[in-house]
C-alpha cells in the first residue's frame, strides 16, 4: 500500500514525466500504475483506437511479462522489445527500492518509423549489457555448482578422513574412563590409609593395589592418550575448516586478498587426500612465494581440479609432484603426475566445457573449463605439457599483484 505522504511525493515528481514526449509510466512494487504521462495515453490509443480510453496505459503495462519485471527487480533494469498490435515497441524498465518500497519507471518508444536509430542502437546495447550481466551471474553459479559437485564427489573420502580420528578419540575416551576408575580406586585406598590409626600398616595394601591396577603403566600412557586425542580433534577441526573455506563462494563483488598460496595448497591436499593416499606418493618442492593477490577459494578450486585429475590419471601407483616458485612478478604452482598422459590430438580440447575422456558418471568435463576461467579472471593462465604413457604437467601461473583494477 502507498501511504498519503508517498503519494504526494510521487505526485510532485509527475510534472517532469508529463513534459517528455516518450511514453513514461510510474509503477509501484505490486505492479500498480501510479502515474502515466500524456504520451503513454497517446501511444495506447495508437495501438488500439477502439479500446476504452480509461484503460489505456494499463494496457501498456500488460505488455510486460512477469519475468521481465522480475529481471528489473533483481538487477535494477530491464530493456527489450514487445509487439503491441501494429507497432513494435522498445521498452525500458528501471526499478529502484527506496524506504523499503519498490518503484519502477517504464518507458516505451515505437521502434519502426518515429524512433531514431540511436534509440534502437541504445536499446540493443542495453540488451547486450543485460545479457552480459545475466551470463556473468550464470558463470558464477556454474563455478559454485562445479565446486559443490567436486565436494559431493569427495564427500565419502572426507567423511572417512573425519571418521578415522573421531574413531580413535572415541576409543581413547573409553580407555580414559577405565584409567579413571583405576585411579579413583587407588585414591580411595590412599584415603583409607590416611584415616587409619596406623597408616603404615596399609603400605602393603596400597602397594598391592597399585600393582594390580597397573598404575605405572596408566601414568605413562595417560599423556600419550590425551595428546593423541587432542591431535585427532585438531585434525577434524582442520578438515572442517578447510571444507568451509573451500565451499565458501567468493562472491563476484568481494575484493581479492593477499594470500599464502602454500596454506591453500595444504588445505586442498587435506581435502583430496583420501582420493590419493592409496595410490599416490606425493612429493612437495616448495619454493619461496610472496603473498599473492587472489580469491583464495577459487584458486584452491583450481588446485583441487589439478590434483584430482592427476590422481585419476594414475591407474595403480604413481607420483604426484607439486612444485612452486615465483619469477618476474608471477607465482606458479605445477602439478606433475606419472599418469597416463594426454594424446596430442585431444590436448587442444581439454579446456573445453564438457570435454571429457572419462566414463559417464566419472567426469563431467567441467573441471578444467572452470579452472581456465578462474585463472583468466585472475589475469593468470594454465600451461600444460604431456606425454602419453609418461605423465602430464599442469602449471598454473598467477600475477603476484593484479594489474590495474584490484577486483575482478
Ligand atoms: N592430469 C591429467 N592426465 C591425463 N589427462 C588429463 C589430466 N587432466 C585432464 N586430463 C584430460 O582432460 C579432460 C578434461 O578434464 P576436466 O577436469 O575438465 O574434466 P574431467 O576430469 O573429465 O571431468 P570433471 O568435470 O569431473 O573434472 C579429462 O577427461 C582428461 O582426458
Ligand atoms: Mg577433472
Amino acid at each position: 500500500m502507498i501511504d498519503d505522504t508517498s503519494r504526494l511525493k510521487d505526485n510532485a515528481d509527475h510534472w517532469a514525466m508529463d513534459l517528455v514526449d516518450t511514453a513514461a509510466m510510474l509503477v509501484d512494487g505490486e505492479g500498480r500504475l501510479i502515474h502515466a504521462n500524456p504520451a503513454s495515453h497517446a501511444l495506447a490509443r495508437r495501438i488500439d483506437p477502439s479500446a476504452d480510453p480509461a484503460a489505456d496505459p494499463q494496457r501498456l503495462l500488460a505488455l510486460i511479462q512477469p519475468s521481465n519485471w522480475n529481471d528489473a527487480l533483481a538487477t535494477g533494469r530491464w530493456s527489450g522489445q514487445v509487439d503491441a498490435g501494429p507497432l513494435r515497441l522498445g521498452v525500458r524498465l528501471y526499478t529502484t527500492a527506496r524506504d523499503g518500497r519498490a518503484r519502477s519507471l517504464l518507458t516505451m518508444g515505437e521502434l519502426s518509423g518515429g524512433v531514431t536509430p540511436e534509440f534502437e542502437l541504445q536499446l540493443s546495447r542495453e540488451e547486450l549489457h543485460d545479457t552480459a550481466r545475466r551470463l556473468a551471474g550464470t558463470q558464477e553459479q556454474l563455478l559454485q555448482s562445479e565446486k559443490m559437485a567436486s565436494i559431493g564427489q569427495l564427500a565419502a573420502g572426507v567423511a572417512h578422513e573425519i571418521n578415522n580420528p573421531i574413531g580413535y578419540v572415541h576409543s581413547n575416551l573409553g580407555t580414559l574412563q577405565e584409567y579413571l576408575t583405576a585411579l579413583m580406586a587407588l585414591l580411595e585406598c590412599h584415603e583409607a590409609a590416611l584415616h587409619a590409626d596406623d597408616p603404615k600398616a596399609w603400605r602393603a595394601d596400597v602397594q598391592g593395589k597399585r600393582e594390580r591396577l597397573d598404575i605405572d603403566f596408566i601414568v605413562g600412557d595417560l599423556p600419550k592418550l590425551l595428546e593423541e586425542s587432542r591431535e585427532g580433534i585438531e585434525r577434524v577441526t582442520k578438515i572442517v575448516q578447510d571444507l568451509k573455506d573451500f565451499s565458501r563462494s567468493s562472491g563476484s563483488g568481494e575484493p581479492m586478498r593477499l594470500v599464502d598460496l602454500h596454506k591453500g595448497l595444504e588445505s586442498t591436499i587435506n581435502i583430496v587426500w583420501n582420493e590419493l593416499k592409496y595410490k599416490v606418493q606425493l612429493e612437495r618442492h616448495y619454493g619461496n612465494l610472496p603473498p599473492v593477490e587472489c580469491h583464495p577459494s577459487e584458486i584452491n578450486q583450481v588446485l583441487m581440479t589439478l590434483l584430482i585429475n592427476a590422481g585419476q590419471a594414475i591407474d595403480n601407483r604413481g607420483t604426484i609432484t607439486i612444485t612452486t616458485g615465483c619469477e618476474a612478478g608471477e607465482a606458479w604452482i605445477s602439478v606433475a603426475d606419472s599418469g597416463c598422459g594426454i594424446a596430442p590430438e585431444v590436448l587442444g580440447r581439454i579446456f573445453e566445457p564438457f570435454f571429457t575422456t572419462k566414463p559417464i558418471g566419472r567426469g563431467t568435463g567441467l573441471g578444467l573449463a572452470v579452472a581456465y576461467n578462474i585463472m583468466a579472471k585472475h589475469h593468470g593462465r594454465i600451461e600444460v605439457s604431456s606425454k602419453p604413457g609418461v605423465g602430464s604437467v599442469f602449471r598454473m601461473v598467477l600475477p603476484v599483484r593484479q594489474p590495474v583494477s584490484h577486483s575482478a
